[in-house]
Order: C-alpha cells, then sequence, then structure tokens
C-alpha cells in the first residue's frame, strides 16, 4: 500500500514511519523539514509546507492512505491556522483520490466546555470530513515517550520541583498511552475495514490523573514529590507557572496546560481497543521506557 505521513518528522509521525515501513508499505514523508530528516533509505521525503500551496503539488499522488499528523500548537494563531491546514489537505486528498485519510486528534469527551486546544482539534475532525475519503478518526490523551510535548511537561515538573503548589487540574482525570501502542494502533487499522468512517478514543489499561502520573515519573527518577493543589489557580497563572517550570515551548505548554481542565478518559462504547484488541503496555513501563531512551 502507498501511505503518506503527514507530519513524518513528529514524536508520533518518526515512528509510525518506521513501524508502515516494517510492515511492508511504501511511504512518503511529508514536513517542513522532511529532506533533512534521516529517514531510511526506502523513504521517499515530502518537503513542504501547509502553509504553502504551491509546495504542495503532487504531494497526495497514488497514495492509498495518508496519517494526518500535524497540529500548530508552537503558534499562538494555531487554531486559524490548523483550520486551514485541514481544508487544504482535505481538498487536495479528495483532488487525488485518496482511499482512505486517518488522523490522530485528542480526547474530547463530549465536547463541552473545551479548552481551545481541544476544540480545534474537534475542528479540524469535522474539516477531514468533509473529503471524500473515509476517514478514521483516532483520539487520544497524553501519549507517553521521549520527544512528547505533553510528557516532557510531566518530566520536568517532577525533576525541577520537589514541593509544588500546583492547579486544581492535577486531580483531573486521564488515561495516558504508550507511543508503541498508539503507533500500533494506526497501523492496524488498514487492516481493520470496518473502521473507515468511524471515531474511537485510544488509551492505555488504567485510569490516572495528572497527580498519579507526576509522582510516578518522579518515582521512576528516584525522587520523592510533595504537590499541594491550589483551588485558586487561574489557567492564566498556571501557564505562566509552567513557563518557569518546563523547556517545552511557552505556546505549547499553555494550550496543553489550558486542556489539563478537561477529563480525558476513553469512553467504553468507542475503545478501538473493542475492534482490535492490542496487549497493552502499562504507564509504568511506559514511562520507564521513555526515561530510558532520553538517557540513552
Ligand atoms: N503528543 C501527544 O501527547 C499527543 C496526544 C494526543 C494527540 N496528539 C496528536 O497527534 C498528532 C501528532 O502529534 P505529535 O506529538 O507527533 O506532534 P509534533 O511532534 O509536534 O509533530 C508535528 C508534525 O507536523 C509537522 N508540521 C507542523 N507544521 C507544519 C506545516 N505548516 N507544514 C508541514 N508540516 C508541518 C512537523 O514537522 P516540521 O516542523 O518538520 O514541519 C511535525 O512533523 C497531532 O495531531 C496531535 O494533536 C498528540
Amino acid at each position: 500500500m502507498r501511505t503518506l505521513v503527514v507530519g513524518a518528522t513528529g514524536f508520533v509521525g518518526r515512528r509510525l514511519v518506521d513501524a508502515l515501513l516494517e510492515r511492508g508499505h511504501d511511504v512518503v514523508a511529508f514536513s517542513r523539514h522532511a529532506s533533512t530528516e534521516p529517514f531510511p533509505d526506502e523513504v521517499e521525503p515530502f518537503e513542504g509546507d501547509l502553509e504553502d500551496p504551491d509546495s504542495l503539488t503532487g504531494l497526495c499522488a497514488d497514495v492509498d492512505v495518508a496519517y494526518y499528523l500535524v497540529h500548530s500548537l508552537t503558534d499562538d494563531d494555531f487554531a486559524e491556522r490548523d483550520r486551514r491546514y485541514a481544508s487544504r489537505f482535505r481538498d487536495l486528498a479528495t483532488a487525488a483520490g485518496v482511499d482512505r485519510v486517518i488522523y490522530l486528534s485528542g480526547i474530547s469527551g463530549d465536547g463541552v466546555d473545551l479548552s481551545e486546544h481541544l476544540a480545534s482539534r474537534r475542528e479540524v475532525e469535522s474539516l477531514l470530513a468533509g473529503g471524500s475519503y473515509d476517514l478514521t478518526v483516532l483520539r487520544a490523551a497524553v501519549i507517553i515517550g521521549a520527544g512528547s510535548a505533553s510528557f516532557q511537561i510531566l518530566e520536568d515538573l517532577s525533576e525541577r520541583l520537589p514541593v509544588m503548589v500546583v492547579p486544581e487540574w492535577v486531580r483531573t482525570p486521564c488515561q495516558p498511552i504508550a507511543i508503541g501502542d498508539a503507533v500500533t494502533y494506526l497501523v492496524e487499522l488498514l487492516d481493520a475495514d470496518e473502521t473507515r468512517g468511524e471515531t474511537y478514543d485510544i488509551g492505555g489499561p488504567t485510569v490516572w490523573s495528572y497527580e498519579s502520573l507526576l509522582r510516578l515519573t518522579a518515582s521512576e527518577k528516584g525522587k520523592t514529590i510533595y504537590i499541594v493543589p491550589v483551588p485558586v489557580m487561574t489557567p492564566e497563572l498556571s501557564s505562566h507557572w509552567l513557563r518557569l517550570t518546563t523547556e517545552v515551548a511557552y505556546p505549547v505548554a499553555r494550550a496543553l496546560a489550558e486542556s489539563m481542565r478537561n477529563p480525558v478518559t476513553v469512553r467504553e462504547d468507542a475503545d478501538l481497543q473493542r475492534v482490535i484488541p492490542i496487549d497493552r503496555t502499562s504507564i509504568d513501563a511506559a514511562v520507564r521506557t521513555a526515561l530510558a531512551a532520553e538517557d540513552g
């Protein structure tokens, strides 16, 4: 199968490219820096910018399945950019006759009172749904792995603050997933025709809170942390607090922090595990693997 990974140099994209190659698929790897990425020789890099329509000519030629893994959280106007990019990609894929598009989005439950970031993920879902291909949407909460912005925030916090006065959102339930499991689901979709046109949540085997994830990450690093939630900390204040404690680019950290007030757990009736059962990795093991990869 000829596959296209849009966002192939990102945290998820790089690993997906390798997994698709291992399964014997042809891979076109697209991003603004695709030509300088050390992909395996079999990969066909395609460098371009979703901001620049001229750079996209031929992107979807002869593509059977495209994975859409782009977001613009590094920019203040990310929602506007992501709207523009998704619409542009939808039109290109439709014109080229792409058969299937798979989008990795964020878990957003019943869609009520969403943060700007999660609302934008939902909007991209609806825009992509307007194409003539079959769309499958997978929604994930925090994906645990080396190089994930959301995991990096947890790691930086647990590393730098032995005593944390933190926003109340540390108690919000979340259901993270190991990067290996997310990639397995993305690849397995190709053999599951019944998933065409559907939307699923994906997550690890257990529900956590940001507080318990912080404690786990700290203990895997041999540290003890003390967490004191403060109900009155505003989103504004909590994002400034993140500016002081994480290396993740401030606009990304701010958007992700604002999303931490929304519970992000897998809806039982929408769990992809019911359709594609895989042997899911425990989050303890996923955190250990991510930290070891960063040290290595
Ligand atoms: N990481 C998580 O914990 C997590 C959790 C839930 C859902 N997701 C979703 O999973 C998807 C992938 O996330 P990720 O963590 O892999 O993101 P990432 O590491 O930031 O990767 C984003 C990719 O998009 C490319 N890109 C950005 N702007 C572009 C543009 N204008 N034109 C072309 N390419 C562009 C980037 O490459 P260049 O910079 O080279 O252009 C990069 O390859 C996103 O939709 C995200 O919302 C992620």
